[in-house]
């Protein structure tokens, strides 16, 4: 790969970690980026951000994509894409198309969280501890799938990347709130050890990352789930 690398040759094995909720926009750039590179061959790891790190001391990938980058390794960190967090509840839920819903009312709901380690879960914390609030967890569940389906039956809302209600198939069951505060604006990072020399290859995904991230973003301009009716405060 070094020689090929000396060439400027675009071949090898490109390694990329990157953390769960990731996994709803990365794939999608990758198929892209595969078909103009037939010969660079993906490692794609999807962990959760504890494992993410743990790789990335090691340096046991090229590339990690992840929402919340440590501040206990020295790092190189490009934020390339927003990375919005929601509240999702069930359709029927009595907030469900009330507008400007006051965030202390949150503190009456019950919450469906991430587990521990997750960065959906540290932003949110961070967000609603910023404003004095105590979320009153109900459940903590591993991944954004569980969570999903755990809203839409109707024990709790929660606090969700607009990246996990893509192409979602649960569309009729559940619903964005409007609560003052929120979306909470976050970004997606590339991530490598600080003072590491990518690999062509490895440079070459970056670089793509930053010029096409705004075909993610445009989707995240189109109006969540579906419209829920508006109904007066
Ligand atoms: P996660 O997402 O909650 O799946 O760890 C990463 C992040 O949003 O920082």
């Amino acid at each position: 790969m070094k020689a090929a690398d000396l060439k400027g040759i675009k071949t090898g094995t490109l390694r990329v970690t990157i953390v769960t909720t990731a996994k709803y926009f990365i794939p999608r750039l990758l198929g892209p980026f595969c078909r103009l590179y037939p010969g660079v061959d993906v490692e794609l790891e999807v962990v959760n951000r504890d494992q993410a790190i743990e790789r990335l001391a090691a340096n046991r990938d090229d590339l990690y994509i992840m929402g919340v980058p440590p501040d206990t390794l020295p790092t190189e960190r490009h934020p390339f894409l927003e990375n919005p967090l929601v509240v999702i509840a069930p359709h029927d839920h009595p907030l469900a198309g009330c507008r400007r819903i006051e965030l202390r009312r949150l503190a009456e709901e019950a919450f469906i969280a991430r587990e521990p380690g997750s960065g959906t879960r540290i932003a949110a914390e961070k967000f609603l501890a910023s404003h004095r609030i105590k979320p009153r967890n109900r459940m903590q569940l591993g991944n954004n799938e569980a969570v999903k389906w755990t809203v839409a039956a109707g024990l709790g809302v929660a606090v969700i990347s607009r990246h996990a209600l893509m192409l979602e198939p649960m569309h009729d069951r559940l619903a964005v709130l409007d609560v003052q505060g929120f979306p909470i604006r976050r970004s997606w990072y590339v991530v490598y050890p600080a003072g590491k020399r990518l690999s062509v290859v490895a440079q070459t995904f970056f670089d793509y990352l930053k010029r096409e991230a705004f075909t993610i973003q445009e989707e995240l301009a189109a109006p969540p789930l579906r419209r829920a009716q508006k109904k007066p405060r």
